[in-house]
């Protein structure tokens, strides 16, 4: 395959399950407030898989809409990266899963990618660095999440903030200056801070027993406070190295698309960048956090009402456990 000069994102699709659940519902199941959430974290509502679905099936959904609108057949996909913490099964992967559900039977790649909540833009470049090395022509990137099963839903510091969804991508070769081109992705980690947001129990270390079941290890777990400082600090300066390497100010940004776990770090993040209000894409208060899935499906929905237009200069952050954060700039 001819390496390309350029990527661009194609096309988004994003789906979500059906079922809502509202604050006043969980003030119902856990110690909680309508208002304390709406207050501390802007979220009103989030969506949550019914028993009998699975994160492949939002994944798939969302994976076909995107191929949908490029016109793009799932047996033209070269490689699948499922982007998630909660993929249906450890083995396969979630990308296998997707493969099969949406038929890419020409023997495409697919593996997972795990960077938590800066799970799809990692993703992206590495999709980025494979279609520009002409390694893949067509690469489905898909953000999705079941985050649902793995919450303590006795849990108010945790279970009130996150929400099951999917986002994805596809990303193909491009020239410079076509319509979707990714400029910029910079993905950072920190393993020093893995402990303050993770999900201990079930993995190889402390594999599942009675003993990690007692003490909820299966479940999220997080220092919220310690994850508010790091995400704010490094959203801000991987903004900053991202405009910088671009030679851009935020002047010339036309969107800030910013991962959506809370609104009190949205409006932080972007009032030390200087960003109006208004040109912050922000759907945090329907969907919660859906981790891997937030900036795919918030691009999306910015693009699908027509706010985010073409040409629009589109600057996106996200951070997550690991500790890993990321930065990005695409022209839509
Ligand atoms: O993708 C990255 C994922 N993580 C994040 O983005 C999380 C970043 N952190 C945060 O967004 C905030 O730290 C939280 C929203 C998680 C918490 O807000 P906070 O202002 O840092 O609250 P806090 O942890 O300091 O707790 C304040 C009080 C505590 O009560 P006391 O000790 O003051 O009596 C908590 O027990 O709020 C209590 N609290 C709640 N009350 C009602 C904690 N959770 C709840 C709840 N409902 N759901």
């Amino acid at each position: 395959m001819p390496s390309a000069k350029r990527s661009k994102i194609a096309a988004f699709g994003s789906a979500f399950p059906e079922q809502v659940l509202t604050n006043l519902d969980l003030e119902k199941i856990v110690d909680t407030s309508d208002q304390w959430i709406s207050e501390r974290t802007g979220i009103r509502e989030r969506r949550k898989l019914r028993d009998n679905e699975q994160n492949s099936d939002i994944a798939a959904a969302a994976a076909l809409q995107a191929l949908e609108r490029a016109g793009v057949s799932p047996m033209e996909v070269d490689c699948i990266l499922g982007c998630t913490t909660t993929p249906d099964r450890w083995m396969p992967s979630l990308a296998s899963a997707v493969q099969a559900k949406i038929g890419a039977n020409n023997g495409a790649t697919a593996y997972d990618v795990l960077t938590a909540c800066a799970g799809w833009m990692t993703g992206l470049q590495a999709a980025d660095a494979y279609v520009r090395a002409g390694v893949y022509k067509n690469v489905l990137v898909i953000g999705s999440e079941a985050l649902s099963r793995f919450l303590n839903w006795k849990d108010r510091t945790t279970c009130v903030l996150f929400g099951d969804g999917a986002g994805a991508s596809l990303v193909t070769p491009a020239n410079v200056g076509d319509p979707g081109e990714i400029l910029e992705l910079i993905v950072h980690s920190d393993g020093r801070y893995g402990d303050i947001l993770d999900l201990p129990g079930c993995g190889s270390q402390m594999p599942p027993s009675l003993a990690v079941l007692e003490n909820n290890l299966q479940y999220i777990r997080m220092n919220g406070q310690e994850v508010y400082k790091h995400a704010v600090r490094n959203m801000v300066a991987v903004c900053e190295e991202a405009l910088a390497r671009r030679k851009l100010t935020v002047e010339q940004i036309d969107w800030f698309v910013p991962h959506q776990a809370n609104i009190r770090i949205i409006e932080t993040v972007g009032k030390k960048l200087n960003f109006p209000t208004e040109k912050v894409a922000i759907n945090v208060h329907k969907y919660g956090n859906t981790s891997a899935a937030t900036i795919p499906t918030c691009f999306d929905e910015y693009v699908q009402t027509g706010k985010i237009k073409r040409g629009d200069l589109v600057l996106m952050t996200t951070f997550g456990g690991g500790l890993t954060w990321a930065g990005g700039i695409v022209r839509w």
